[in-house]
Parts: structure tokens; C-alpha cells; sequence
């Protein structure tokens, strides 16, 4: 079959030596009978191993995801002659593959525990090799549409009266979650799961975009840095206007500062002293007064 591939026009810059070697062909040969394929794959980022003629077979264009084509073409074709058909493969060979070339762009995503790759979620469940309609990241679709086709409720977190404009098109799942994976982090206790990405540094992402919430601050408001944004705030979409937890402020204040309990959870506010008469609606707008609700670097009540 290697004087086939060379038979092909134009010819690729392999060697017959090297191609023949471990029973690969060349990419050329696969034109012949999967032309649809071929037609698109100038477009396709992978098709740079093949224009750059310097990486070994077993790395160049079709072969690099499909394996050594020898048998398959004196077969005439069929999925279980040729060595990697992914229509055939389980997602644990499938993620084996891309990650044969691919693992150097996942040492921040610890790809292998994220919870896609735990519940069998590969790459191809997310990415289209040879039918993608997106212009970026060989997604399989638009990427909202790709998310919701497997987490259909977060939609309609996403219609919410106040949201990210997610659905509109001006952030997306991927600024603020890895799909890909992601390590523990320090903010957050620590804890933090559901592949939230993170910010330089190790910082949550919601400062990729909001910089200013998290200082430094001479006086910090603890929760921010402790428990994270979600403590107060619902990121994808909320019945409050500055997406809180809660539909109106207070009651998200006093499920911390609530007089009673213990430890740093509790700062008490009673319900009426002298500064805070929490039966006067004006003191129910508790950051009317309480501005600078994320942090002060000249009050230490946030007042200013
Ligand atoms: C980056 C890895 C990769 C490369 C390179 C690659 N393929 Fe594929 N191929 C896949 C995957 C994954 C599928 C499974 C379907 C999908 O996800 O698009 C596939 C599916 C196919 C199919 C099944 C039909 C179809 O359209 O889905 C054919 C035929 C095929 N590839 C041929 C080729 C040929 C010919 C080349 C070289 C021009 C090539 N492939 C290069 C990964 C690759
Ligand atoms: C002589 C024609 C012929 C040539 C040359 C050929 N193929 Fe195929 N290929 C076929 C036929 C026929 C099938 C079977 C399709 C089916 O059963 O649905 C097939 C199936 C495949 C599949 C199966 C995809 C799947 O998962 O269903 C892949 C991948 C593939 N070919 C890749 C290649 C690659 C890579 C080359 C070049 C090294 C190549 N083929 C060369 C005829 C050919
Ligand atoms: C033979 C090595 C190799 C294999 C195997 C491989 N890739 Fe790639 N992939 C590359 C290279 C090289 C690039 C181009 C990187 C660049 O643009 O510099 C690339 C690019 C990509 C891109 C596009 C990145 C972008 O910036 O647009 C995606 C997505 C991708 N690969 C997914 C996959 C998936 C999914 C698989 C498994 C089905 C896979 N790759 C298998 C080498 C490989
Ligand atoms: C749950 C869906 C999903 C899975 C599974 C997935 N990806 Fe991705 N991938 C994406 C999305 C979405 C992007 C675009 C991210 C962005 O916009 O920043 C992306 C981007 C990429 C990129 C380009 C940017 C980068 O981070 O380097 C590569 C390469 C890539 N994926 C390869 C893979 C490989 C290889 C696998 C399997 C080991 C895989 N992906 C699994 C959804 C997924
Ligand atoms: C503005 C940042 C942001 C955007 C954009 C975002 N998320 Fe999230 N998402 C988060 C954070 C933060 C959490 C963790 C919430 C927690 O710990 O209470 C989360 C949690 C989740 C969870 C697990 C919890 C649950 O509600 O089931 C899923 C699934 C999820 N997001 C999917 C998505 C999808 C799909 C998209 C895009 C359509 C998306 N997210 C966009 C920040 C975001
Ligand atoms: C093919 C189906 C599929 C696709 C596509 C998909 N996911 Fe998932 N995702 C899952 C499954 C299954 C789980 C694990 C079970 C669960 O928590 O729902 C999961 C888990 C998650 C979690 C963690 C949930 C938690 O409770 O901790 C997040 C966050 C998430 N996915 C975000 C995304 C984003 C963002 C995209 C789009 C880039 C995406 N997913 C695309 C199937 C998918
Ligand atoms: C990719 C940039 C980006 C990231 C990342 C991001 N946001 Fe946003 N955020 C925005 C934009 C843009 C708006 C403006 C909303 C609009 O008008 O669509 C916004 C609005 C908000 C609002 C409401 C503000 C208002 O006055 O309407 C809150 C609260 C918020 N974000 C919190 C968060 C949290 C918490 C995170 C992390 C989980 C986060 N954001 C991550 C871009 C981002
Ligand atoms: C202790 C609760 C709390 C925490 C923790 C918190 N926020 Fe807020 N945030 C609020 C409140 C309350 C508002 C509404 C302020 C108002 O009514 O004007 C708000 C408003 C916002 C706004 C809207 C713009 C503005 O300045 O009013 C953004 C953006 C925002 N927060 C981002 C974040 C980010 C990012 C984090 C994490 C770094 C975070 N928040 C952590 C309580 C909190
Ligand atoms: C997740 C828990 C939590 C929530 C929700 C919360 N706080 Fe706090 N807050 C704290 C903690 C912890 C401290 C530090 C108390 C200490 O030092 O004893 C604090 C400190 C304060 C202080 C400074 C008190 C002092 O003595 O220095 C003010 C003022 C304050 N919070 C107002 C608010 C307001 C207004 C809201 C609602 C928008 C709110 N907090 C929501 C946990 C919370
Ligand atoms: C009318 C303005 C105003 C409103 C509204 C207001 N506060 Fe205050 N708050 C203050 C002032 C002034 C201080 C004390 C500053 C000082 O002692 O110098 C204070 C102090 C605090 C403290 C520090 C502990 C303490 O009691 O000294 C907390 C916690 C607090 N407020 C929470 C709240 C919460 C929660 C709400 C909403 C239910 C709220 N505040 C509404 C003005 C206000």
C-alpha cells in the first residue's frame, strides 16, 4: 500500500521508509474512499501534522487518531480493520488517545478525576473531529447548546430574571467552569468542586471579570475570601438583581448575622437596638448604609 500513497497527488512529505514501517500508509491513501472527510480537513487544526511533514506517522493526520491504516485498506475498508474506530471505542480508550497528544494542555484540569471523566463523558462527547459547526475549539455544538443537551435544568437557571448573559452570548460556561476538570483550589475553604475554573493564581474566576470585589482590603469581609462569591451570590441566574441567594437583602445578612450560634458565623444583629430597628423598612436596605458590602479600606462597618 505504500506504493499507493505515493500513487496519490499531492504527495505528502513522508518517506516511504517511515511510512512503512508499523503499517502506516498516509493520509493520502484515506482520500480515495472517504473524500467527504478529506475535503474538510485543510480547515481542521490537525491537519498542521500533516503540512508540517515533521512529525512521525504514528503523530501525522489520519493515522495520528486512527492507528496504522495498512490492514484497512487492503481490506477495502470496515470498522473493525481499521485500529481505532471511535464509533467502536469505550470512553476510556477514546480519552487514552486524544491524550496521547494532548495530556501538556491539561496540567491545570486534572482530567482524569473531573467529574465528566468519572461518569465516562470523553472528549468526543464534546468535541466533533470531522463535523463540528463552530468556528473555535472543534466544538460539537454552539457551546451553551453542547452544556445544556446533558444539563438541561441549568437553562433555565440561565432565563432567571437576572443572569450572566449566557444565553445572549456575552460569557460562557467555560469563563467560569473547566469542562475539561479542575484542582482544588485555596479560596473557597478549599472546597470547591463542580469544575469551577480558576483565575491566575488560584483565585476563584468571578475576578477575571470583577477584579475589584476581593481587595486587598484594610477591612475584609470575611465570607468573600472564606466561603466564596456563592456565599451571597447564585452565579447563574437569581430572582435578586445583584444575583443573591436570597430575593431580598436581609435575609441573606441575617442568616450570618443573626445574634444567635456561634463562632466567626455569628456578628449578632438584634432585631431592634438603637442602631439597627430592623422593623423600620429603612434598615431592611441594610447596604443602603453597608456599601462597600465586599470589603473597606476605610471602614471598618463597610459604611464607606
Ligand atoms: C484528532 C483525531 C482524528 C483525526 C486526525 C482524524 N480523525 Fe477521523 N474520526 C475521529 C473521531 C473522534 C471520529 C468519531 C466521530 C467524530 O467525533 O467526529 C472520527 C470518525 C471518522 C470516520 C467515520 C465517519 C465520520 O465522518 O464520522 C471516518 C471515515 C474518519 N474518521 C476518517 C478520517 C480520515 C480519512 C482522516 C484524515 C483525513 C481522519 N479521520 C482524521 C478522529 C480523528
Ligand atoms: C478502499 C477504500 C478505503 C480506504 C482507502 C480507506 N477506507 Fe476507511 N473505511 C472504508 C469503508 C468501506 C469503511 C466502512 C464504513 C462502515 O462500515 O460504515 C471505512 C471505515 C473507516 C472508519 C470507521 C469509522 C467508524 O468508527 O465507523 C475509519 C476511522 C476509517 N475508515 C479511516 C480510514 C483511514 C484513516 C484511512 C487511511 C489510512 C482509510 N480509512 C482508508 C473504506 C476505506
Ligand atoms: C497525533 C497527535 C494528536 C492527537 C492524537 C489528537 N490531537 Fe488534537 N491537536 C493536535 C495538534 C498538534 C493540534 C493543533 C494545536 C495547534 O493549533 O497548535 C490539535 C488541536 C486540537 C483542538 C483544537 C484546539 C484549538 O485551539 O482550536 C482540539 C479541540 C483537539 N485537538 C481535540 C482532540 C481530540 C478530541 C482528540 C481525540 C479524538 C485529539 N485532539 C487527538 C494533536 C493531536
Ligand atoms: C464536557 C465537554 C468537554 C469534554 C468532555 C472535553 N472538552 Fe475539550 N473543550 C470543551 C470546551 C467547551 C472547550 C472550549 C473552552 C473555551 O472556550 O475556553 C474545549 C477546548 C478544548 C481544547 C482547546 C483549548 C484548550 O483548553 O487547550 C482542546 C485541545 C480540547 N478541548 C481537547 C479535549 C480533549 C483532548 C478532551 C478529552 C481528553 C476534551 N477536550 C474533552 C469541552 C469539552
Ligand atoms: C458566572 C460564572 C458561571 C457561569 C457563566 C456558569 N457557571 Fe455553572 N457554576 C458556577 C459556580 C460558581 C458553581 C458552583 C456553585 C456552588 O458551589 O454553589 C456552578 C455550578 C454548576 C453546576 C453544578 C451545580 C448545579 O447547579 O447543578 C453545573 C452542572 C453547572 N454549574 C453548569 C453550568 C453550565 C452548563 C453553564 C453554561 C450554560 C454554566 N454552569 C455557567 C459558575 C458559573
Ligand atoms: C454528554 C453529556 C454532557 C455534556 C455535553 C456536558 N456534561 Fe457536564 N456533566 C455530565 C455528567 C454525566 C456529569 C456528572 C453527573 C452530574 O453531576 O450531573 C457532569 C457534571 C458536570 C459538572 C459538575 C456538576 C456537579 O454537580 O458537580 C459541571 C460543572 C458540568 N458538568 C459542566 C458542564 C459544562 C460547562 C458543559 C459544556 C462545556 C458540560 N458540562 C457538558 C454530562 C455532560
Ligand atoms: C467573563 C466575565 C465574567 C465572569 C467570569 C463573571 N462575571 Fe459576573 N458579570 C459579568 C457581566 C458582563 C455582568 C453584567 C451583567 C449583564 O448586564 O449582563 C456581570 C454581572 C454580575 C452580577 C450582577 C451585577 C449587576 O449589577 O447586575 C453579579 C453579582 C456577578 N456578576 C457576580 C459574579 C460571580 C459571583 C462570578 C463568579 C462565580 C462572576 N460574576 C463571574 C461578567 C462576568
Ligand atoms: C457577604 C455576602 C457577599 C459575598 C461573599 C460576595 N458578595 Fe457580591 N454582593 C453582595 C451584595 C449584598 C451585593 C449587592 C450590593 C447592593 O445592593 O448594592 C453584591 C453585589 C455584587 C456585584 C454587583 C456590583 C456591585 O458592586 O454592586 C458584583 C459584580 C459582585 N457582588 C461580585 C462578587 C464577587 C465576584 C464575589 C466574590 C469575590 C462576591 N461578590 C462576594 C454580597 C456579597
Ligand atoms: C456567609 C456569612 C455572612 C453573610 C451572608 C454576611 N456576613 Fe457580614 N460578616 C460575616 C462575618 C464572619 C463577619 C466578621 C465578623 C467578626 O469579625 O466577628 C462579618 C462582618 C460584617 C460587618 C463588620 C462587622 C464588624 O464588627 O466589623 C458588617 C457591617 C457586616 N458583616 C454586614 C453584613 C451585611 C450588611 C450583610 C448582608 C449584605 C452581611 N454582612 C452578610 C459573615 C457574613
Ligand atoms: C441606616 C444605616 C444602616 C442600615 C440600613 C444598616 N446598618 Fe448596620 N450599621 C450601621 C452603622 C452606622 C453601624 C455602626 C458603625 C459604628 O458603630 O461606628 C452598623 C453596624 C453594623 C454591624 C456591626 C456590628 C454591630 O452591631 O455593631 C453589622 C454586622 C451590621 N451593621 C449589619 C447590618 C445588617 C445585617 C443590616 C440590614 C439588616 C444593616 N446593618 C443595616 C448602619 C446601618
Amino acid at each position: 500500500m505504500v506504493a499507493a500513497a505515493q500513487s496519490q497527488p499531492p504527495p505528502a512529505p513522508q518517506t516511504a521508509a517511515a511510512l512503512a514501517a508499523g503499517g502506516y500508509v498516509g493520509s493520502n491513501v484515506c482520500k480515495t474512499c472517504h473524500a467527504d472527510v478529506w475535503l474538510n480537513f485543510y480547515k481542521n487544526p490537525h491537519y498542521k501534522s500533516i503540512a508540517s511533514g515533521k512529525e512521525p506517522p504514528e503523530h501525522t493526520g489520519c493515522e495520528g487518531c486512527h492507528g496504522p491504516g495498512e490492514k484497512h485498506v487492503a481490506a477495502g475498508g470496515g470498522k473493525d480493520t481499521i485500529p481505532r474506530a471511535f464509533s467502536l471505542m469505550e470512553p476510556r480508550r477514546v480519552l487514552d488517545t486524544c491524550l496521547g497528544c494532548h495530556a501538556r494542555d491539561f496540567e491545570k484540569a486534572n482530567i482524569r478525576r473531573s467529574e465528566h471523566t468519572l461518569n465516562d463523558i470523553a472528549c468526543t462527547s464534546c468535541h466533533s473531529i470531522h463535523h463540528s459547526p463552530v468556528a473555535k475549539f472543534l466544538l460539537a455544538k454552539k457551546q451553551n447548546e453542547l452544556c445544556y443537551s446533558c444539563h438541561a435544568p441549568i437553562r433555565a437557571q440561565f432565563e432567571m430574571p437576572s443572569k450572566h448573559r449566557v444565553n445572549e452570548g456575552f460569557v460562557e460556561c467555560s469563563d467560569c467552569h473547566n469542562p475539561h476538570g479542575s484542582f482544588a483550589a485555596t479560596w473557597g475553604m478549599g472546597q470547591r468542586g463542580h469544575m469551577v475554573d480558576q483565575a491566575l493564581t488560584n483565585e476563584t474566576p468571578c475576578l477575571k471579570c470583577h477584579v475589584d470585589k476581593r481587595g486587598p482590603f484594610v477591612y475584609e469581609h470575611p465570607s468573600v475570601r472564606v466561603e466564596g462569591c456563592q456565599a451571597c451570590h447564585r452565579p447563574h441566574g437569581s430572582m435578586n438583581a445583584k444575583l443573591l441567594t436570597r430575593p431580598v437583602v436581609f435575609t441573606l445578612c441575617l442568616e450570618c448575622h443573626n445574634g444567635g450560634g456561634t463562632g466567626t458565623r455569628n456578628k449578632g444583629v438584634d432585631i431592634q437596638t438603637a442602631r439597627h430597628n430592623l422593623l423600620d423598612p429603612k434598615f431592611q436596605r441594610c447596604t443602603t448604609c453597608h456599601v462597600r458590602i465586599h470589603g473597606s479600606s476605610n471602614d471598618q462597618y463597610f459604611l464607606r
